[in-house]
This record gives C-alpha cells, structure tokens and sequence, in this order.
C-alpha cells in the first residue's frame, strides 16, 4: 500500500455526523438549499451535479430491481395534476394532513402529536381535544421561543392548491404518486396482457404542505416518490406476499449501503390503522437523528379501486378470463421516498478513518452502483506530455462510466478530493504511462494501487463496478 496522500486540514470545529453530512453536501455539490440566493424556501432542495447523478442511480436501481427485471411488474408515469374528484375519491380532501397548534407568542407552527410525544412521550396522533388539554394542562413550552401560551389544536390540510384555465373549482399538487396509479388501472388492463397478481409502478414527485419541514431531505415540501400499486385476488394468500414485499423493501434499503442492524420494522397497531387496511407496517431507518420512517407497506384492500369507481363511474374490475371470474382486486402499497433513500445513501457511507497515527481521511463508501461519479483520472502532472493522453483516456473511460478529470493539486489532495465524494476508482497517468501504456488504479476503500494496462483499463473497470 503506497502513502502518497497528503494530511487533510484539520482543526475544524466539532460537528456532529448529520451537520458533517449537511455540509459536504453542499460543498461538495450533492444537496443545496432551495432558493438559497433569496433566502430559501423552506422544505425544498436542489440537487447539484452528484446529487442529480445519486438521484438517478438510485431511481435507476429501484426500477430495474421492482420493473424491468420483474415480469409481474409494470411502468406508468402520470401526472402531477390530477382531476379534483380523485382526491374527494381517495378521502385526501377531506382529511389529509395532520394536526396543527401554533405557539401565540412566536407565532410558530408545529405538528401537535410531536409536541406532545416529545415533551410528555405520550402517542395521542388524531385525538385533537386530549391533545390541546395535555398542551394547556401540562403547560408544554414552545421549542422556539419557550412560553406556553397555545391555540387549540387543529387539522391542517397538507395538499397545495392551484388553480387550471376552465376548471372551476381548486386543483392539487398530488400529495402521492398513488392516485396516478389508480386513475390508469383501467387503461393499463386494457392496454396489457398482465395477469393478476400484478404491480403498477410510478417514480415523481409529489407535494405536501408539511406543518414543519426539517432534518436536511427528510421531511420535505417536494419529494419524490417510488411506489407500486400490486394487485392481488380478494382471497391470496397475501400474509406471505406481504412479508415478501418487506424483505424486498429492506433489501433495497441495503443495497443503498444500510446495514441490516440499523433498519426496522414497526407495524402500526390495529387501532390505528385505516378502516379498510389489514396490515400497515413502517421500515424505520436509523437516521443520525433517530430511528425514522424510511419505507412503508399497507395492505389497502379494496378500498382505493372501489372508490374511485364510484366517484367515476368506471368498473374498476378485473376480469381472469381463465376462471370466467370478475372481481375487485385488493392491493399491496410498497412506497419508498427518493430522498430518504439519498439520505441513507449519505448518511450510511460517511466514515472518517483514521489512517496511521495522526492522519485522516474523510471517504463516502457508497456502494459502487449507486458511487455519484465511478472513475478519475488524474494526470500525475499538468504537462502538455501527460495531460493530452490523460484527456484521451478520460475521453474513452467516460464513454463508459460517469468520469471526473482532475489535475489541479497534488495527487494526495486529488485523492482525499475522490474520497469525499466517493468515487470508487482513481486512475492515475504518469510518466511511466507513456513508456508502459499501462496506468495506476488506485481503489477507494483499499487505498491499494494496482499497475492497469491502458488496453485492458476499460474492461478491467467493468468488472470491478459491477
Ligand atoms: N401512498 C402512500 C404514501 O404516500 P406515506 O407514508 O405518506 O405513504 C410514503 O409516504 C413515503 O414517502 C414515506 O415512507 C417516505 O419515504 C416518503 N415521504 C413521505 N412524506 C415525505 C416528506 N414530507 N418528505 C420526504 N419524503 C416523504
């Protein structure tokens, strides 16, 4: 193992992981804050040149893992605006949202059951008049400004209303990507030979007015969303359909770079649950902030397809032509955020490691098929004699595989540089390079370096990313 690389600054002051995270994200081109340059807009983000390129990796991973491999599982991609009676049908008119008390004094605004949760660890989520009582009784200071002085706890509707030409009436930005499933149900059984049990799937976005968006991409504004619809017989045996879907769900967390100890499973206790759900369980995730909703699986029974049929209009029936047989499929709603998933992606990878006595390096071992940028290339100098064939290189590794050239610092600083982004291959031309026709290839996790021949580099490349 060669010791070539420089020591990283230090000194820095202490952050904690999450703030760490937050921070190369930003600086580093992952994640910026929305509207940043006229002071932001709560609850959104941008996504810069790797955070776009993490995005689509895991989007990419997730339909290829839950569509184009599965010959039970179908692609559709609706859109954002819905007609108004699809979410009157669904119930997200009428109440979809969550309770809200805002503080009198600060006039901020918070989610009353986490209000209540964290000040008293009492779960008293949908009871709004227990709710304002614990607050007024138990004299519940405001987390902003410290006083207690509360409004009554209310409902609060999540959707974002806007309006269209020559539709009266108010129209949403879809709260989920689920109702875009459904409203094509029909078409997509005309449309396909696809035979029951059977999965819709759709990766968009989606938008909720959240009362308090926060902890960086995890409860945001705008989000997106990777969900299937999977349709089964009235009378599967959907117990073990189910528990497949979790360990689907779980693996795919793990494929992101979760490990098996820090996911979890949480079933919603029957009390709590729609009237028309059987079984509705939460993956929970151990975010740097706690064990949080990661991923969610709700056996929904009929109730999604029998509404929107009678607020339609529509049979929203299947037909086995094979068992002459007619029936309203009931379903299993696997739902995954994009965001949340990036977020594991970070949060799982960041590592400081100590290399030697006094040295340290900051590394992002992200799984390599998911790595933002898979392959450097580093002239060992800037000389027209070394840059030119590295540029050449870099021109041919990039048709390949998504590819930074870098040439600025020493190769230490370069190396430190791929780390922090987790890149999990350097390549590196020197002088040698031009006798040898061969490179160095130095892997991201090993710190090992390995003489390449440039004819094979490609190839070599392949096999290692894959
Ligand atoms: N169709 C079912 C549904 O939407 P949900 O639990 O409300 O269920 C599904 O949302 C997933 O979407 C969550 O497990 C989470 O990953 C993601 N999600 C929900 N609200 C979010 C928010 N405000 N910001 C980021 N991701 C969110």
């Amino acid at each position: 193992m060669k010791t070539n690389e420089e020591k990283p600054k230090k000194e820095e002051p202490v952050l904690d992981k999450m703030e760490k995270i937050v921070s190369l994200a930003k600086r580093r081109g992952f994640v910026y804050p929305g509207s940043e340059i006229y002071g932001g807009l709560s609850g959104t983000y941008s996504y810069g040149p790797l955070g776009v390129e993490l995005k689509n990796n895991i989007k990419q991973l997730w339909w290829k893992k839950f569509v184009s491999t599965r010959p039970d599982v179908v692609g559709v991609d609706g859109p954002i605006l819905l007609h108004p009676k699809l979410w009157e049908a669904s119930g997200h008119t009428e109440g979809f949202g969550d309770a809200m008390v805002d503080c009198k004094e600060c006039k901020k605004r918070f989610r009353a059951d986490h209000l209540v949760e964290d000040a008293t660890g009492k779960d008293l989520e949908g009871k709004n008049e227990e709710m304002t009582k614990v607050i007024q009784d138990e004299k519940i200071k405001c987390p902003n400004c410290k006083k207690s002085n509360w409004t009554e706890v209310k409902d609060f509707n999540m959707m974002f209303k806007t309006q269209m030409n020559g539709i009266e009436g108010d129209i949403y930005l879809r709260p989920e990507t689920a109702g875009a499933i459904f409203v094509e149900f029909k078409n997509i059984v005309d449309s396909t030979r696809i035979k029951i049990p059977f999965g819709i799937a759709q990766i968009g976005k989606a938008f909720r007015n959240e009362i308090v968006a926060g902890n960086f991409i995890f409860r945001l504004r705008e989000f997106e969303q990777m969900e299937i619809e999977y349709l089964i017989h009235p009378e599967a045996d959907w117990g073990i359909l189910f528990d497949d879907w979790i360990v689907k769900q779980e693996e795919f967390a793990m494929e992101l770079g979760a490990k098996k100890e820090d996911l979890r499973r949480l079933e919603h206790p029957k009390e709590k649950l729609s009237h028309y759900s059987k079984k509705t369980v939460d993956i929970e995730y151990k975010f740097p902030f706690g064990f949080k909703e990661l991923y969610g699986l709700a056996h929904r029974g009929d109730f999604d397809l029998t509404k929107h049929s009678e607020f339609s209009n529509e049979k929203l029936e299947y037909f086995d032509q094979d068992k002459n047989e007619r029936f309203t499929p009931h379903i299993l709603e696997p739902t995954f955020g994009v965001e949340r998933s990036l977020l594991l992606a970070l949060v799982a990878a960041y590592e400081e490691e100590k290399i030697g006595e006094d040295d340290e390096r900051v590394v992002l071992r992200f799984p390599k098929k998911i790595a933002p940028v898979k392959v450097a290339v580093l002239p060992l100098s800037k000389k027209e004699e070394l840059s030119k064939p590295t540029l050449e290189l870099f021109g041919k590794l990039n048709e390949h595989f998504v590819s930074q050239y870098d040439d600025t610092q020493s190769i230490g600083k370069r190396y430190r540089r791929q780390d922090e982004i987790g890149t999990p291959y350097c390549v590196t031309f020197d002088f040698d390079s031009l006798e040898d026709k061969a490179v160095t290839v130095r892997d991201r996790d090993t710190m090992q370096q390995e003489r390449i021949n440039i004819d094979n580099l490609v190839d070599y490349l392949k096999e290692k990313l894959n």
